[in-house]
């Protein structure tokens, strides 16, 4: 596992948007792993300002978000179909046919996140998945305890997950209560991991992922059994690492 320590966030989101930027270069067709939240969005600022000048293109790449809630509509602006077509699909100028999201509304949420694992088979896997992490050291919606053998499922969101996400929606009650998720198990499945973290509240977290025992209770531990991870967070992300 590589370990970047950079003083802040925009280094770090200079330095994610380096590392999409290299494997598109080397595979423009790459596959993208795409996560949603506060974290990853430096990088994806940097990769679009580098799509506006011109010296960038994304438009051969495909994507697979990590999560999607259930039970709210596609086009409520806190869905992650929402959320990735605004700050991702556009932006970076992706092929939206090429960009997939859990489907949250499907009347079989089962048989959804089943196909969606077939879908990134059927594309050959993901290049680069990126990825944040949750103070309760959750990768996608992966909540502590979660198997790492596990696949795309539905899952019940934490309370602290919630209460970490009610920033985005009017009240803490419009939060939703599942999930459709990566499992760890697809997580894991990608050629390279590329997990951001900023922030002396995701400091905890982030130590037990990268220094701690590889355990259910921290789903992102289960990096640590990754040959290709690269962990790059801020200075205060990094305050508790030994
Ligand atoms: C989002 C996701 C989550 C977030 C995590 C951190 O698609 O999969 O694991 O990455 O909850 O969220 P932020 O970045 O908002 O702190």
């Amino acid at each position: 596992m590589e370990v970047i320590i950079l003083p802040g966030a925009a280094e770090v989101g200079r330095f994610g948007a380096d590392r999409i930027a290299a494997v598109v270069s080397r595979a423009p067709r790459a596959v993208l792993g795409l996560a949603t939240g506060s974290s990853p969005q430096g990088i994806y600022a940097e990769l679009a300002r580098r799509v506006a000048a011109g010296t960038l293109d994304l438009s051969g790449v495909s994507g697979f978000a990590l999560d999607e809630y259930v039970g709210i509509p596609a086009d409520h602006p806190q869905s992650y179909a929402a959320v990735l077509d605004r700050d991702v699909v556009r932006p970076l100028g992706l092929a939206p046919s090429r960009v997939r999201v859990p489907d949250g509304r499907a009347p079989d949420l089962e048989a959804a996140a089943v196909d969606y694992d077939r879908a990134i088979a059927a594309v050959g896997g993901v290049d680069v998945q990126i990825l944040g992490i949750g103070a309760n050291g959750h990768i996608g919606f992966n909540e502590p305890t979660s198997s790492f053998a596990s696949r795309t499922r539905i899952k019940t969101l934490a309370p602290r997950t919630r209460a970490d996400n009610a920033r985005f929606f009017a009240s803490p009650e419009e939060v939703p209560t599942h999930c459709l998720t990566q499992g760890l198990g697809t997580i894991l499945e990608a050629r390279e991991l590329l997990l951001v973290a900023q922030g002396e509240a995701k400091a905890e977290a982030v130590a037990a992922a990268v220094e701690g025992p590889v355990a259910a209770i921290c789903p992102a531990s289960a990096l640590q059994l990754h040959r290709r991870v690269c962990v790059v967070v801020d200075e205060a992300a990094a305050s508790r690492l030994r």
